[in-house]
């Protein structure tokens, strides 16, 4: 089992000045933050990172969405670290999202759903390996 995982803080939470809220949120459920970095994704660059959804009837507003400003993407250190970020930012649907998760509090729509995590093991190092070098993180 990893104990790291990708999360980026979207365009929605940037926009609406809830990255401090959710960093907080990170720190205070026992992750360590060991790489991250303020983004803005090109049109290319989201379409290749959400390629797995793009028979989807919603990808083209996902890509629209995700290009829409900046997001801060993250690398998370905790044991079991996949499971543990699924559980602390609450199901896709912010409807869906127990009380108290990321989504819950910070989220909107099933779109616009304030934040990403890896949703395997095998994801998450691809993920990560997407958006940072190796000496771009953390190493203790
Ligand atoms: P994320 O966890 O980043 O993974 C894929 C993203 O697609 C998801 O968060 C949402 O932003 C978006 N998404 C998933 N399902 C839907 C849907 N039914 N309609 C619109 N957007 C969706």
């Amino acid at each position: 089992m990893s104990n790291r995982t990708l999360a980026i803080i979207k365009p929605d939470a940037i926009q609406n000045r809830l990255t401090g809220k959710i960093i907080d949120h990170i720190l205070d459920n026992g992750f360590d933050i060991i790489a991250m970095k303020k983004i803005h994704l090109s049109v290319a660059e989201a379409k290749e990172f959400y390629a797995i959804h793009k028979e989807k009837p919603f990808y083209s507003d996902l890509v629209s969405f995700m290009t829409s400003g900046p997001c801060v993407v993250l690398t998370l250190q905790k044991e079991e670290a996949v499971e543990a970020w699924r559980n602390t930012i609450g199901a896709t649907d912010p409807a869906e999202a127990s009380p108290g998760t990321i989504r819950n509090l910070y989220a909107d729509t099933v779109q616009n759903n304030a934040v990403h995590g890896s949703d395997s093991d095998e994801n998450a190092i691809k993920e990560i390996a997407f958006f940072f070098s190796i000496n771009e993180i953390l190493m203790n």
